[in-house]
Parts: C-alpha cells; structure tokens; sequence
C-alpha cells in the first residue's frame, strides 16, 4: 500500500511544531466559555478501537442499519453510481465497511483518508493482503477543513464514500462547505453518503450512552489522549459522559461532566472546574431526508436518490457531482 501523509515525513522538528500547534489549540478550546475539545482527538489508536466496539453494540443502530440498507438495495445503488474504479473512503477507520463495495463495484484502487495514520496503516495492511488486486493508497489528512487528494489517485471516475452518518459531525453550515468540498474533488464522479435520521430522543440518547458504557470509554478517553498531547493531568475518575438530544438544533450532543470540583493544569496554565460543569466534546446532527437532499443540491450535486430501512432510522443518498 502506497502511504501518504499531510505533513512531511517525520523529522524531529516537524512532529514538536505539529504536538505544540495542537497543543494551543486543546489549550484555547479549554479556557474558553463553555469550555470545549476538538472531536478529532477521540480518535487516536484506543479511540478509533472503542469506536469499532461501539459499532457493534446493540444500541448504536447506525452501522448496522446503514449496512442492511446497502445489502438490500444494492442492485439499485449500483445503477444509481454507474460506472467506477477508484473508491476513495472519507474518515476510513478501520476500512471494513469499504470492502462491501469492493466486489459489487469491481474497485481497483482502495483510496482510505484518515486522520489516525498508524491505525490506517494497519488497517490497509490487513486488508491489502486480504484483496489482493485493489492498489491501496493511505492517505493521513484531517478533511475537516480542505481536501487534497495525491496526483497518484488518478483520473478514473471517482467515488467518494462518507458513511456513517459521519456528516452529522458538522453542524449544517459546515456541512454544506465540506459537501461542496467533496464535490469539487469529484468531477463527474460520485457520492455515497449515508445519514442519520431524526426519531425519537430516547432511541438516539441510548444509542450514545450505551448500557456497557463503551460509548462513556469512548468519549472519556479524549481525557487520556489530551493529557498526552497538551500535557494537561485530567483525573479521568473525575468526568461523566454525557449524552442529550437537543431537539432545537436536532443533534446529539456529546458531553464531559466534572463530577466534583477540580483544577486541571497544563505547562503555565490550569482551569478550575466547578461540579457539574460541562466540557463539549462532539455534536452528531441528525437530518430530515428533504433537508438533506436540499444540502446536497446547495452543495452542487444532482440526481439525489435515497434508500433507507423500514424504520426510517437511517438513510443512503447517492448523488451525481
Ligand atoms: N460519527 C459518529 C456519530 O455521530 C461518532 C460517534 C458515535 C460519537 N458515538 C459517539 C462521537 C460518541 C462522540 C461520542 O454517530
């Protein structure tokens, strides 16, 4: 598998400048009012493994439910795309959901953007032995803010596959300019995206605080992870997972309570905590189908169709860039 990564390759300098720009960045969304991290750093190597575990919890029905729908409608999504080769995977994690449309779509190269690089890198490992006549391609990129694919991806038709309702991580403005983004990425290919619908509280705040508690793992490990990079002494003990649906803004919203009052301190700085105070963590928007056909043309994207299950829990949008 060819491997790229967004900085240049690690020299020492290089790794300090990328820890200490992190660093400000963990430390301005700390101090500031109501205090907050960035959700990409709950996905180190532990992060994006208890992510994997959440996947499979019989509350999170997301992963699933968007799978049952691709194995369903599967003749009609592949008529929906049309011709393709190259697959190229936003936030690909683990790569296992993309390998469903290796087959079905005849894909010849594997394109897996990620943020966490040496879990793409054993992840594309594992996977390029298992196929192997797909090229892989790693590429390390936070494709929050811009996308920049390497030449090397070629010019064959493109699909982008955003699954998981991982556009639910944007709130809606954010969501428009990521989707033009891709679109412009994208000449003449496609997207295969899938969303998560809007249903009753009780069913999405389960879904987020699972009764095993991996969910409350999962978000409390951003303590560990910060603790590393900025070099903060959260005392994990101390801070709750929170999960609540905010029907105003229609999202889940992803919390971390002090469950006591504390002070946490970083390399000339510190923060007192009063209990019960909240740290945001991560936002997952949950969209009305209409709505999110309606983003997709604002996006510049035509020929929207949808699929979605019995329930109406989830759907999976194709559209033409
Ligand atoms: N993209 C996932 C979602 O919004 C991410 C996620 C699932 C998540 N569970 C979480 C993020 C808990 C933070 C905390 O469904």
């Amino acid at each position: 598998a060819l491997f790229f990564q967004q900085n240049e390759p690690r020299r020492k300098a290089v790794s300090v400048q990328h820890s200490e720009k992190s660093s400000q960045e963990i430390i301005s969304g700390l101090t500031a009012d109501p205090p907050h991290i960035s959700p990409k750093y709950l996905y180190d190597e532990l992060g994006s493994r208890l992510f994997t575990a959440i996947t499979e919890l019989p509350e999170y029905y997301p992963t699933r439910t968007e799978a049952q729908i691709l194995k369903r409608h599967s003749l009609e999504i592949k008529q929906a795309v049309g011709a393709t080769s190259t697959l190229i995977d936003l936030g690909a994690g683990d790569g296992e959901k993309a390998t469903a449309l290796f087959e079905p779509f005849q894909i010849k190269r594997y394109v897996a953007v990620d943020i966490s690089a040496a879990f793409l890198q054993t992840s594309l490992a594992r996977l390029q032995s298992r196929y192997p006549h797909v090229e892989m391609v790693a590429v390390e990129q936070d494709f929050s803010h811009s996308l920049h694919l390497p030449n090397e991806i070629g010019n064959d038709p493109r699909l982008f596959f955003y699954p998981g309702s991982s556009i639910g991580n944007f709130n809606p403005a954010d969501a428009l300019a990521f989707l033009q983004r891709v679109r412009a990425a994208c000449p003449n290919g496609r997207l295969l995206i899938g969303v998560d619908l809007i249903k009753p509280a009780d069913i999405l705040e389960r879904a987020y605080d699972d009764a095993l508690q991996v969910t409350a793992a999962f978000n409390r490990n951003i303590l560990r992870h910060i603790n590393q990079l900025a070099q903060t002494n959260f005392n994990l003990h101390e801070w709750r997972h929170i999960a609540l649906f905010n029907a105003d803004e229609s999202r889940i919203e992803m919390h971390l309570e002090a469950t006591r009052g504390t002070t946490v301190t970083w390399p000339n700085g510190q923060r007192q905590f009063v209990a019960g105070e909240r740290i945001h963590t991560e936002n997952s928007y949950k969209w009305q189908t209409d709505a999110f056909a309606t983003l997709l043309k604002q996006a510049g994207f035509n020929d929207c169709r949808h699929w979605s299950d019995d329930k109406n829990w989830f759907a999976v949008f194709v559209a033409q860039a």
